[in-house]
Formats: C-alpha cells, sequence, structure tokens
C-alpha cells in the first residue's frame, strides 16, 4: 500500500500548493512562482490524479467543472443557470423520454435533433454590440470563472460576429470547448520531450488549459470549440435553426447533427455513433437529443435542474480487460481495512488505470477476484474504476481465492469484522496506520500545511510525535533533524503550527475526528452548543436535538466524549494553547428555527438554501424528528416527506420557502 498511500500525500501536497499559489496570485497579487511553474504543478497533479482515479476528490483543483469557481478568477453568474441534462443508458429510457413528451405536448408531433455531446468544458460567451465581451466556465451552474482573456486566444471563437437581421444588444452563446485528439497527442509528445508529466485525457488538457492564469498558455494548447445554443433565439423557431443562425454568425458548429421527423430514426443514429465516434477527432461520451421546436420547448419547460425537452444518451461505460498483479489492503484513519486491486496499467477511455477498489471482503468474494486474475474492468466519468467480472477462461492454473488478511499490515494486530457489518476493522487505536491517518487528517482539518506523509512518518519513527497535541511541543532542533528541513523550513512548519492554535470549535471538532462528525456536523454542534464544555457534557438526549444530528450521531459523539483517551487528548490539545472561538450562529428571523429539505429545489442548490437559513439565524437539520420546525419539498422528495406527515411536520413547497426567506 505505500505507493498508494505516497500518491495520496503527494496529491493532497499538490493540491495545497495549487491552492496556496492561486491565492497568492489574485487574492493578494504577490506570486510566488512563475506561470510556468504553476503550470507544472497542475499538470503533475492532472497526472497523478488520473494515474490514482481512486484518490480524486470532487474538491480538487483540477475538478473545478461543476463545483464553486475557483477563486482564483473573477466570478461570472450566469444570466440564465447553465443547467445539466438528464441522462439515459438504455435505449428504453429514450422511448420513455419520447412519451414523457407526447404527453406533456399531447397529439402533436414531436421532431427531434440529435448532436453528439462533446466530452469537453461547457462555456458561456457573452457577447455586445456584435463583439465578445465575456467567457465564462460552468461552474456550479449560477456562477462560472471569468476565462474571458483565455477562451479569446482560441481561434475559433469570433471576436466580432455580424448579426444578421434584428438583433438584440447582447445575446449569449453557449457550448463546448475541447482539445482535440491531435493537438492532445501533441502536446503530451512535447511534454514527454521536456521530460514533464503527461495529461492523462483531451479533457484533462483541455481543463488544465481553459483555467490558466496566463491566456498565452492557453493559446498554445490548440482548443476548439464547438456552440450549440443561442439566447436570445433572434427568430430561430427550432434548435437545427438556431445551429444554422449560428453557423452563418461564424461560430463553428459541429456537423454531425441531424434532424428527426420522430422518435424512431433517433434510434439509428444512437447506433450510427456508437461506433463512428471512434474515428473523430474529439471524445464524444453521448448524444444530445433534443425536441426541435422552440414552442414545444418552453411547453415542456424545466423540472428541478434539468430541461424537459432534452436528453443525455450516455454510451455504454468504456470497459477494458487488465491483470490483477496484487490486492493489497489499507489502513484507513478509523481502522476501516480497504481491498484494493493493484492493475497492470491500462487505457480506459483515454485514462491510465492502475488500481480499482474493492470495496471490502464480501465485494472480493461475491466477484471471486483473485490476484493474477484477468479481469475487466470499467470506468464511467470521473468514478473510481471498479472490476466488473473475472474473466474465468482466462483463469491460469494455482490460483487461490482472495482471503481478508488475519491480522493489520501495519501493526499485526488480529483484525475484527463485527456480525452484520461489512467492514473488517484494526481495532488497535496505536496502529502506527491510524495514528498517521488520524494526524494526516488532523493536520489537514486544522490546516497546517507542509506536513507531508514522510515527515509525520519520521517524527512517528523517532517518537517525536504519538498524537495530534505532540505537534504542538515539537521544537526548531528537532525539525532541523529531520529529512529535507532546513533552518527557514522548519521555522516556517514552526510558524504555521503556532498560527493553527487560533481556531474556532467548528474546526477543531472536524479535526478531532469525531466519528460520524465532518464538517457539517461540526458546524452544527458547534453553533448549538457554543463551546466545548457543555458540547463535552452532553447527553444524548441533548445531541440529539440539535438540528442535523440524528440518532447514531448523537450516540456516537455523546461515547466519544465518554472516552478517557479522547478527554486526555482534548485536555492535552487546549494545555498545549489552542484556543476557540466559540461559534456563534447568527441572530435573525429564523432563529431557533430548524429546517430539514427534501428532494431538490429550482432555484438554489441545497448548500445554497442551507446558507440562507443559516444567514437568518435558522438551522438546517438533515433527518426529521418532531423538532423539526419545516420541511422544505423539492422535486422527487424522499421519505423525509411521508415522516414529516406522519409527525405533523408543518411543510413548505418552494414557493412558500421562498417567500419565508425573502418576507422582510
Ligand atoms: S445542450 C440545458 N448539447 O453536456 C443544458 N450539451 O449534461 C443544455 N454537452 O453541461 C445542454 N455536448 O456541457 C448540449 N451538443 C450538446 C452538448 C452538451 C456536450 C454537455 C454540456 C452540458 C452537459 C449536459
Amino acid at each position: 500500500m505505500q505507493a498508494l498511500e505516497e500518491a495520496q500525500e503527494r496529491i493532497e501536497a499538490l493540491r495545497r500548493q495549487i491552492e496556496h499559489h492561486n491565492r497568492q496570485y489574485h487574492e493578494l497579487d504577490r506570486p510566488q512562482i512563475t506561470d510556468a511553474e504553476y503550470d507544472a504543478l497542475f499538470r503533475q497533479l492532472v497526472e497523478m490524479e488520473s494515474r490514482h482515479p481512486e484518490l480524486l476528490t470532487p474538491d480538487s483543483p483540477t475538478q473545478r467543472v461543476g463545483s464553486p469557481p475557483s477563486q482564483a478568477f473573477a466570478k461570472v453568474t450566469h444570466r440564465v443557470p447553465m443547467l445539466s441534462l438528464a441522462n439515459a443508458f438504455e435505449r428504453e429510457e429514450v422511448r420513455e423520454f419520447d412519451r414523457r413528451v407526447h404527453r406533456v405536448l399531447g397529439s402533436s408531433p414531436v421532431g427531434y435533433v440529435t448532436e453528439l455531446k462533446i466530452d469537453g468544458l461547457a462555456m458561456s460567451l457573452l457577447y455586445e454590440d456584435g463583439r465578445y465581451r465575456i467567457g465564462a466556465t460552468r461552474g456550479d451552474g449560477y456562477a462560472g470563472e471569468d476565462v474571458t482573456p483565455n477562451v479569446k486566444s482560441i481561434g475559433s471563437v469570433p471576436l466580432r460576429v455580424t448579426v444578421p437581421g434584428e438583433f438584440p444588444r447582447s445575446f449569449e452563446v453557449r457550448g463546448e470547448v475541447y482539445m482535440p485528439r491531435r493537438s492532445f497527442q501533441r502536446l503530451n509528445e512535447e511534454l514527454a520531450a521536456q521530460g514533464k508529466p503527461l495529461f492523462a485525457n483531451p479533457r484533462n488538457a483541455a481543463a488544465g488549459a481553459v483555467r490558466q492564469l496566463d491566456p498565452k498558455i492557453t493559446a498554445g494548447r490548440r482548443l476548439e470549440t464547438f456552440i450549440y445554443a443561442l439566447d436570445p433565439a433572434g427568430g430561430a423557431r427550432s434548435q437545427a435553426e438556431i445551429l444554422a443562425r449560428l453557423g452563418e454568425m461564424g461560430f463553428r458548429i459541429n456537423p454531425n447533427f441531424r434532424v428527426h421527423p420522430d422518435i424512431e430514426s433517433v434510434f439509428a443514429f444512437l447506433d450510427e455513433w456508437e461506433e463512428k465516434r471512434h474515428g473523430l477527432d474529439y471524445e464524444t461520451d453521448g448524444v444530445v437529443l433534443k425536441v426541435d421546436d422552440l414552442g414545444q420547448q418552453a411547453e415542456l419547460g424545466f423540472v428541478s435542474r434539468s430541461p424537459r425537452w432534452a436528453l443525455a444518451f450516455k454510451f455504454p461505460p468504456e470497459q477494458a480487460e487488465t491483470t490483477v498483479d496484487d490486492i493489497k489492503v489499507y489502513v484507513g484513519r478509523t481502522g476501516v481495512i480497504t481491498p484494493v486491486a493493484w492493475l497492470e496499467p491500462v487505457l480506459v477511455g483515454g485514462t491510465t488505470v492502475s488500481r480499482a477498489t474493492l470495496h471490502n471482503e464480501d465485494e472480493v468474494a461475491r466477484k471471486d477476484v483473485r490476484e493474477r486474475d484477468r479481469v475487466v474492468i470499467q470506468r464511467a466519468g470521473d468514478v473510481i474504476p471498479e472490476v466488473v467480472r473475472v474473466i474465468l477462461e482466462k483463469r491460469p492454473a494455482g490460483t487461490r481465492p482472495w482471503r481478508m488478511p488475519a491480522h493489520c499490515p501495519e501493526c499485526g494486530t488480529s483484525l475484527v469484522r463485527e456480525e452484520g457489518e461489512a467492514a473488517t476493522r484494526c481495532i488497535n487505536p496505536l496502529c502506527p496506520a491510524q495514528v498517521r491517518e488520524h494526524l494526516r487528517h488532523f493536520v489537514a482539518a486544522m490546516d497546517v500545511e507542509g506536513f507531508g506523509y514522510a515527515t509525520l512518518e519520521q517524527l512517528m519513527e523517532r517518537g517525536l510525535v504519538r498524537d495530534p497535541s505532540d505537534l504542538y511541543h515539537l521544537s526548531k532542533e528537532q525539525l532541523l533533524s529531520l529529512d529535507g528541513f532546513a533552518d527557514k523550513s522548519s521555522q516556517n512548519l514552526l510558524d504555521r503550527i503556532e498560527a493553527s492554535k487560533e481556531t474556532d470549535l467548528t474546526r477543531f471538532l472536524a479535526a478531532l475526528g469525531v466519528p460520524h462528525v465532518g464538517w457539517s456536523g461540526a458546524t452544527a454542534l458547534a453553533e448549538h452548543f457554543g463551546s466545548l464544555e457543555p458540547l463535552r457534557r452532553a447527553s444524548v438526549d441533548e445531541l440529539q436535538a440539535v438540528g442535523g444530528i440524528g440518532p447514531v450521531v448523537a450516540e456516537g459523539v455523546q461515547a466519544y466524549f465518554a472516552r478517557p483517551e479522547a478527554n486526555r487528548l482534548i485536555d492535552r490539545l487546549l494545555a498545549a494553547g489552542i484556543r476557540l472561538a466559540s461559534a456563534e450562529r447568527p441572530q435573525g428571523r429564523l432563529s431557533g428555527k430548524t429546517f430539514v429539505l427534501t428532494g431538490s429545489l429550482g432555484s438554489m442548490t441545497r448548500p445554497q438554501a442551507e446558507e440562507r437559513i443559516r444567514a437568518l439565524g435558522g438551522a438546517a437539520g438533515s433527518s426529521v424528528s418532531r423538532k423539526t420546525d419545516y420541511l422544505v419539498v423539492g422535486q422527487d422528495p424522499g421519505s423525509k416527506l411521508e415522516r414529516a406527515q406522519r409527525l405533523k411536520v408543518p411543510i413548505l413547497d418552494e414557493r412558500a420557502f421562498q417567500k419565508l426567506l425573502e418576507e422582510e
């Protein structure tokens, strides 16, 4: 497992560095490295993540598409949110979509347009008086990043357009920015020649290029665009007319679209492109099906975050065959043991895959994955690659079923699997792997930069650090004695440790690693109790009274604070000088009220809704109890709705909720 942990360490270090340099450049105007060096860091991260997709997390700086806009760029609020599409994986779902469309539109005939779904980055381009003004990424759909100069450097983006007939002063087009396969190969060849890390796939390379701080670098990356949306439509009556008009205006449109009189011929298009797509100079991951007539589109409207007039048909996930070199187990912070297949590296859908998680013992047994087996693996989008099945006909002689080791690979303690649990655990609280993971979690949560895996390992080996409180007693001499530490780096680390003492209850709780308590649980507890002492003494009932804290979490928290070792650790941390600013909940109109949300809202995301509740003094909970004041119900509500009805909790629909937020 060593290699995987080292990779994780490196990845985390790169993410911290990149975020640090983003801040230096954009917020503080004090860049500490050149753009080329920044570029190299970003590329290394992209490369590492593609080699270890199991370590990819949504908060990585490389995953900014579909996540809140980076602070490295100015924010652009989209005039109309950039929505996503409902997905279909089976042809039957396409039929179902057509039936739904017909149910809404009655007996009128419905024509469709099919377009290839380009695997790039969604972009919005704003034009005023015929001139290109703003280019923005999708971001979280509501606000994106202002990458105006970068987009401007893409050759196929017209800087001036001749606007046909009567057209409004300002209009917006949307489409995809992508890197042609050929440019991607050339870029990787250049990087290889310079001994630099390579990009794993064109999409990553394009994302990296668009999100450059220096537009000159973007320009060198040979990006391309396909534009498919125009708003306002300027007299066009159908999607096909929009595409034609976009073409006349000088935008680059994808020629591989087709107009269909009804759903029947759509299937032929899907079949055709499932094969033909491999011959294109760009990657497509599916087909977008759109109701052609704009009037019908308007009639169909939107459900939650997707238009009801369009559907993304996804081609089946890309699979590949490879060999399992080894199955190793990884010990996490809480002692949970995860088996991971180490694979002979193989290219799947443009990404090299060398690890696949096997989740737990039962999963390995169910699939009967063995060392040296030939297996089919698959990846769909950015999810962790998985082993689909073993190719039994190719199983070599003499393999044996995989068995969960009886002992922890790191400390030798007997592993334990409780009745009815899928997880196998190392229950030795002093297991070096757990201690190390715990320390890593602690320094990450406390935002102490510069504690790498190797540093913690050395500190542990020398007996200088056994638990997080020891970090606060390290001396400069001790740090200087470690590999790779000089005078300046030791002092920097000490300064950062010192700075982390000034913290708040939320961060402290999250850093402790209380069972089941992540950032949102820590926030809820900190806001409710205000300070540490009452929380330490709280009963299960008192804990359950906190909005967002259910019975399991309440039990876990109470049990944690009842443990003598936990109390000793907390006392030692406080004695070391950690000071906790109390988390004060803003007072407001909703003070004392607890809201629970179910289903999706059309006008805001769930985190946005929770933020607004909190800003007005209210609390956002995750499960419905008698103490819940309101259940807010969006599209496709879950079982919370029934529970709320049973408990007679007042129910608000989106409109009523909006009114409550807005009333003065
Ligand atoms: S139409 C209301 N057309 O797929 C959304 N999208 O899941 C209208 N995409 O974010 C999108 N090719 O980035 C549309 N020909 C195409 C597309 C396309 C790729 C992407 C786009 C969007 C995502 C939808």
